[in-house]
């Protein structure tokens, strides 16, 4: 099977490899088996960041002060951190943490926080165990109470009855607790640098290959999908979370998905066309089985009029040129002969890449990507249908492998921290913003935010409630100015919003705030740019000429920028 030399050369590579180094050889062998063009990246898994997870339980915000600077100051050494409030932490998270880290405060009558009382009940139902993760608690209290960081001492205890191992002790901050905070996440820093690496049992490292057009493809793994419409929507829109290791991303930037084609079209496209499913063919000069291109790789609904031509002369009939779908063509006008697949094979298009807004933060969410995808719904010659890749995602589920690639927006960016920020998103384009939000929540820029976002129904499609709420609550939002186009009796659409709020806007334009758009092209934004110039006209004393070269001047200096679609 393999030359005596190259087995000495191997035997020579694996001796004295570690768990993870094996895992990395398997993956980029795996890759090579595929097909996948691979690209030794100098920084390989076994050199990959650490991951530690801070989470905060607050209630008047000395806890979520702290737990930000120190997520700050793991940063700085280079850590992946993934900083959360115990009340937005996803539960199922914690058997498969490495590096748990809570600040938690008592209150009451020693009790813990409202926003930690999940993860609190959650972690004294049992039922589960951390065997694998490595925990350490910072309690925060005031030694004039009875029970003194008596919260925190509990949480303690109860990772560790739940099989957790306990990487520094715990440390009882009094109200002036900064020192003792900093010398406790000293002892934790010094402490993870130092310990191994450790992977834990049923996680494995999300692999990722580049492809020849030069993208990067992440393989990673659904953690999550919510509907996020209450019942009576007329909408679908989902948030899907996926995991996946140091993906390279900034917040605005969106992934690019392959959508898959529905599993018994494809079988019954292979038993109209008589084909053995695993006969391979050659897919830019890659080999496949027919079923797998079928599956992920081609497009077979909706087939371009072009194709149809091409179809009807392998078959030579007389085919109306219009759209049709794969499996119609077959049906109606059936192959002479196996073999013919082949050839049509060949003249099907690539599937290809659909884009959405990226809704995570690369700060606040380490480790993983969330989305915000709207299931796509229309009619073909009176028949109901759903998008291919918006259906294909809406019923994705947890633990499901999916491939994405980043599609950088370097015309969607953040600006300085302490910049103002004015936000305009209807619909799904609220993805972007969450990203906006959750990042400079997450890192402490201190220039204000302010959100307009419209949708249909204040009760069926307020996305992102509670999260949005307790932006504003915590004053992360310093505005958040909501339409609904769909209430009665009095229907609002964003740009009517911005109109109503015009004197305000215009104080923030010549504050230097940058202004966003994200989510519906037309007429949305068309609206919104229309109603941003009346506002400047109007409160800036111009006349419609000179507010439209004042707007066009905004946009060169980078101060309007919009992802619409
Ligand atoms: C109403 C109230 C009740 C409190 N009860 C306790 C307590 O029982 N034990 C304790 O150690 N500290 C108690 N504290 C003190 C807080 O834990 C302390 O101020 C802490 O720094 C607050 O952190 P946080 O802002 O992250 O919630 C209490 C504070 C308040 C306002």
């Amino acid at each position: 099977m393999l030359a005596e030399h190259k087995q000495q050369l191997l035997a020579e590579l694996v001796t004295g490899a570690g768990k993870e180094e094996l895992i990395w050889i398997n993956g980029y062998l795996a890759a090579l088996i595929n097909g996948a063009e691979v690209r030794v990246e100098t920084v390989s898994h076994t050199s990959a960041k650490k991951k530690i997870t801070l989470v905060y339980g607050t209630e008047t915000g000395n806890s979520k002060r702290m737990a930000t600077e120190l997520a700050a100051k793991a940063k700085k050494q280079q850590l992946q951190v993934k900083l959360a409030s115990l009340d937005q932490y996803r539960l199922t998270d914690l058997t498969r943490e490495e590096n748990l880290f809570v600040v938690i405060s008592t209150q009451g009558d020693g009790e813990p926080p409202v926003a930690a009382q999940k993860f609190y009940d959650h972690i004294h139902r049992n039922g589960f165990r951390l065997d694998q993760v490595k925990y350490s608690v910072l309690a925060l209290g005031d030694s004039s109470y009875p029970l003194f960081c008596k919260t925190g001492e509990e949480v303690d205890a109860q990772l560790e009855k739940l099989g957790g191992s306990r990487l520094v002790p715990m440390r009882k901050c009094d109200v002036d607790y900064e020192q003792d905070a900093a010398a406790w996440f000293a002892e934790v820093l010094h402490s993870v640098q130092t310990a191994g690496t450790t992977i834990p049992a049923g996680v494995t490292l999300a692999a990722s290959t580049i492809t020849k057009s030069n993208k990067k493809i992440y393989n990673a793994t659904v953690a999550g999908n919510q509907l996020l419409n209450d019942r009576g929507s007329e909408k679908a829109i989902y948030h899907i979370e996926l995991l996946a290791d140091e993906v390279d991303y900034l917040p605005g930037d969106s992934v690019g998905i392959v959508p898959e084609n529905d599993t018994q079209l494809v079988e019954q496209i292979i038993k109209l066309s008589g084909t053995d499913p695993q006969q391979q063919v050659l897919h830019k000069n890659e080999s496949f089985a027919i079923e797998t291109v079928l599956k992920k790789k081609l497009a077979i609904t909706h087939l371009h009029e072009r194709v149809v031509k091409k179809y009807a002369v392998i078959v030579e009939q007389e085919i109306p040129e219009q759209k049709m779908d794969l499996a119609q063509l077959l049906q109606l006008y059936p192959l002479k002969q196996t073999a013919q697949f082949e050839e049509v094979v060949g003249i099907l298009p690539a599937q290809s890449p659909r884009i959405y807004t990226i809704a995570s933060s690369p700060t606040a969410h380490a480790g993983e990507i969330h989305l915000t995808v709207e299931q796509d719904q229309f009619t073909v010659n009176g028949k109901q249908q759903t998008g291919l890749c918006s259906g294909y995602l809406a019923g994705i589920n947890a633990e499901q492998p999916l491939d994405f690639f980043v599609q950088k927006n370097k015309r969607f960016r953040l600006p300085a921290a302490d910049t103002d920020v004015l936000m305009i998103a209807k619909g799904t384009g609220i993805a972007a913003f969450r990203s906006f939000l959750a990042e400079r929540d997450a890192t402490g820029a201190t220039g204000s935010n302010w959100l307009f976002f419209g949708e249909d129904n204040f009760t069926t499609d307020f996305l992102y409630q509670t999260e949005l709420q307790d932006w504003y609550q915590t004053g992360v939002l310093n505005g958040i100015s909501l339409a609904f186009s769909k209430n009665q009796p009095q229907p609002f659409q964003v740009q009517d919003k911005l109109r109503a709020h015009g004197k305000d806007v215009y104080a923030w334009i010549t504050k230097g705030a940058h202004i966003y758009v994200c989510g519906e092209k037309s007429p949305m934004s068309e609206a919104v740019e229309k109603v941003l110039q009346e506002v400047i006209a109007q409160y800036g004393h111009l006349s419609a000429q000179e507010a439209a070269s004042f707007f066009e001047k905004m946009k060169e200096e980078g101060r309007y920028s919009k992802d619409v679609y």
